[in-house]
């Protein structure tokens, strides 16, 4: 359970609020590549971190991101005309620069001060990886890009996918926090579940299906924390370890198992009360199964708002005839997270909630989100994890069968050597 003001804390990320200062330190998403796939073409409305925004590729391709509104009077440059290094305002021809530069405010005469002394809210972008990343911080504090290593992957082994949710971006991450939750919400009992997921890649989450209450273990790193679930098999000698990866400030590698095509997590938090979440499914040996990514996820949306059909209205499309053989009577593990996540109310007032030993992690997340906020705002920005240039961000969350005798901790060198073909692993 949390107070108020420690939930209002962890939830609010527009200017000026605690959480909205450190999630303004990284790099993070803020659009698809699809949503301005041409040069010269239509910007897109963003929003991002409470902030109303328009991204654009100018006709010479470079990106921007600045306000949307115009500082003249307001109208919107989504409406704009996309011109090379920047958006002209249709109402009086004012153009701002991808830097934030005015340059040029043609009804004003020579002499006006603007194009000199006024400058518009822009934020430097990268693109990677069939995203747009924002850095909305400080000017000198720009940490350097994290190389997150799928970023370089051809296209075909390359699934990312964006998805509207209508609730705060902590509901949908707490999601990407609780190791227990697979074994009820995604169960699917009748279709033996190491036929559906496995069938389509995804051998690990069948796997987990047979302990629905794993021992959960924490621990913070460089880049910001490790969680272990740790699940018993048929077998008193051997451990079902998965293990999840986290870099900040909400960036997760979920386990995966030797071969198995891999999943790295994202939350854009639009405002206090909607995010996008993100899929990026990649596999650095093989182009990623599509259809059984869609299949198996639910989460195919439809641009330019990246939705799906699906709301509390319409209860997900919940089949209560289905629920003899589906955990939830709904299609999808995307879909059924977000019906649990946007069920809880836009922000889920965690007064009321009660934490048992399945929630560590998320106590976890929480109490280290809350000292880097105390951190940042005492100035001690430098020691914020994930930020430090030597990081190689080669991350992944592994998901092994290893003897209970050894240590969580070579879950990754037993992945590695399972993946080298080694049946035993020697371990150190
Ligand atoms: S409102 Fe944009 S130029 Fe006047
Ligand atoms: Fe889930």
């Amino acid at each position: 359970m949390l107070s108020h003001e420690d939930n209002a804390k962890l939830t609010r990320v527009g200017p000026g609020t605690p959480l909205g200062a450190l999630f303004r330190r990284y790099w993070i998403p803020a659009a698809m590549t699809a949503d301005v796939p041409e040069p010269g073409g239509a910007p897109a409305r963003v929003k991002l971190l409470g902030e109303k925004l328009v991204v654009y590729r100018d006709p010479e391709g470079t990106l921007g991101l600045m306000k949307e509104h115009c500082p003249h009077r307001g109208a919107s440059l989504f409406y704009g005309r996309n011109e090379v290094g920047g958006l002209r305002c249709l109402y009086h021809g004012w153009k701002m620069g991808g830097c934030g530069a005015l340059l040029e405010t043609p009804p004003e005469p020579a002499s006006s001060p603007f194009t000199a002394r006024l400058r518009h809210t822009a934020y430097k972008v990268r693109e990677a990886g069939g995203i747009i990343w924002a850095y909305m911080g400080p000017a000198e504090a720009e940490p350097p890009f994290p190389r997150f290593p799928w970023l370089d992957l051809p296209a075909e082994n390359l699934l990312p996918v964006k998805m509207y949710q209508h609730n705060n971006w902590l509901q949908g991450c707490e999601g990407d926090l609780d190791p227990a939750h697979p074994n009820y919400l995604h169960r699917d009992f009748q279709v033996d579940d190491r036929e559906s997921w496995a069938a389509a890649g995804w051998q690990s989450i069948a796997m987990l299906m047979n302990d629905g209450a794993p021992e959960i273990i924490c621990e913070e790193t460089p880049y910001l924390m490790r969680v272990a679930a740790i699940r018993n098999t048929g077998d008193p000698a051997t451990a079902y370890v998965r293990t999840t990866e986290w870099a900040a400030p909400f960036y997760a590698y979920i386990a995966t198992g030797p071969h198995e095509c891999q999943l790295f997590k994202a939350w854009q938090p639009i405002d206090d009360e909607t995010c996008f979440t993100f899929y990026i499914h990649f596999d650095p040996a093989k182009p990623v199964d599509r259809e059984g990514a869609y299949r198996n996820w639910g989460h195919q949306p439809t641009q330019p708002g990246w939705r799906t059909d699906h709301t509390l209205e319409n209860r997900h499309f919940q089949d209560r005839s289905m629920m003899g053989h589906n955990f939830s009577g709904i299609v999808g593990a995307a879909i059924q997270d977000r019906a649990v996540q946007e069920s809880m109310g836009f922000i889920y007032d965690r007064t009321q909630e009660h934490l048992g030993t399945s929630d560590r992690a998320v106590v976890f997340y929480r109490r280290l989100l809350l000292k880097l906020m105390d951190q940042l705002a005492a100035g001690h920005a430098a020691a914020l994890p994930g930020l430090d240039p030597a990081l190689d961000y080669r991350q992944r969350g592994s998901s092994v069968h290893m003897p209970r005798s050894r240590d969580w901790h070579e879950a990754d060198a037993v992945l590695a050597a399972l993946e080298r073909g080694e049946a035993l692993p020697a371990l150190a």
